[in-house]
């Protein structure tokens, strides 16, 4: 005969005891690790700015970013600074809206749909506002504007930054940091032998198969990733044209950064 150890009744108050308290546990770690969790994220996108703006194998990311970066807000249609919080759908100072800038992440709230015409990039959602980040030297002149990108890949939606002399013309680096991209085929966009190859190129950049040569408006698309290619092909034009970057380089060229 079972003993009262072994009984129904106890062995089912065990099992949901057991399932509470790990449930507690687990979600009380979830909860705790979230802020670590955010501050490891904005971590990440501040050393891949970094990388963008030419500085590599740093140590502290965070005091590297803050003595040398500056993050702002662009207004994308008036192509302006938005210097007043309470008109602005992104938050100034908010982390999330500064280094971990999503468009797919955006409610109706503070983000439009776009118009299929319109999304060269894929994104299918766009911010009023969006960061924008600027590498300075020692004595604080403005050196690259380093501009946030996102657009579809093949797979998803790739991330990255584009790095821009002043001239808002002349690319000085790109960087794709997160991505679902096949690794050695699409993959390859994160690879330096591929990046280095946009060093010094003049905007509007074409993608091409194979004849970039030393054209300064070329750069030849990854083999056995055409799809890829095209995608950053659209990403970069998007992210340049007058729906988006445009109206705040043309404003860099005006002066604003004076
Ligand atoms: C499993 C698998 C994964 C692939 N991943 C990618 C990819 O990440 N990016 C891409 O452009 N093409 C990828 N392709 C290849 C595309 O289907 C297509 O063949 C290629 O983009 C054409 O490029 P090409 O004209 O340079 O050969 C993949 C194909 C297979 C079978």
């Amino acid at each position: 005969m079972a003993s009262n150890n072994e009984s129904i009744g106890k062995t089912l108050g065990v099992v949901v005891g057991l399932c509470l308290v790990c449930a507690v546990v687990v979600s009380m770690a979830a909860v705790q690790l979230r802020p670590l969790q955010q501050a490891n994220k904005t971590q990440d996108v501040q050393r891949n700015i970094l990388a963008a703006a030419g500085f590599t194998d740093v140590k502290n990311v965070s005091e590297t970013f803050n003595a040398n970066i500056e993050a702002r807000l662009v207004n994308l249609e008036s192509g302006e600074f938005v210097t007043d919080k309470s008109l602005s759908g992104l938050d100034v100072d908010n982390e999330i809206d500064k280094f971990d800038f999503e468009m797919t992440k955006f409610d109706a709230k503070r983000s439009f749909k776009l118009e299929k015409a319109n999304d060269l990039a894929g994104v299918q959602r766009m911010t009023t506002e969006s960061p924008v980040y600027f590498a300075k030297n020692d004595s604080g002149k403005v050196e690259t504007i380093i501009l946030p990108v996102q657009g579809y890949g093949l797979w998803g939606i790739m991330y990255g930054f584009l790095a821009l002399d002043t001239d808002t013309k002349t690319v000085k680096a790109i960087n794709f940091y997160k991505h679902n991209e096949t690794p050695g085929l699409g993959g390859e966009i994160q690879n330096p032998k591929w990046t280095a190859t946009w060093e010094d190129k003049q905007l509007p950049v074409d993608i091409v198969k194979g004849t970039a040569g030393n054209n300064v408006h070329k750069v030849d698309g990854l083999s056995g990733a055409t799809l890829t290619s095209v995608g950053v092909d659209n990403t970069f034009k998007f992210w340049t044209s007058d729906k988006a970057f445009g109206p705040f380089l043309a404003k860099v060229r005006e002066g604003a950064l004076n």
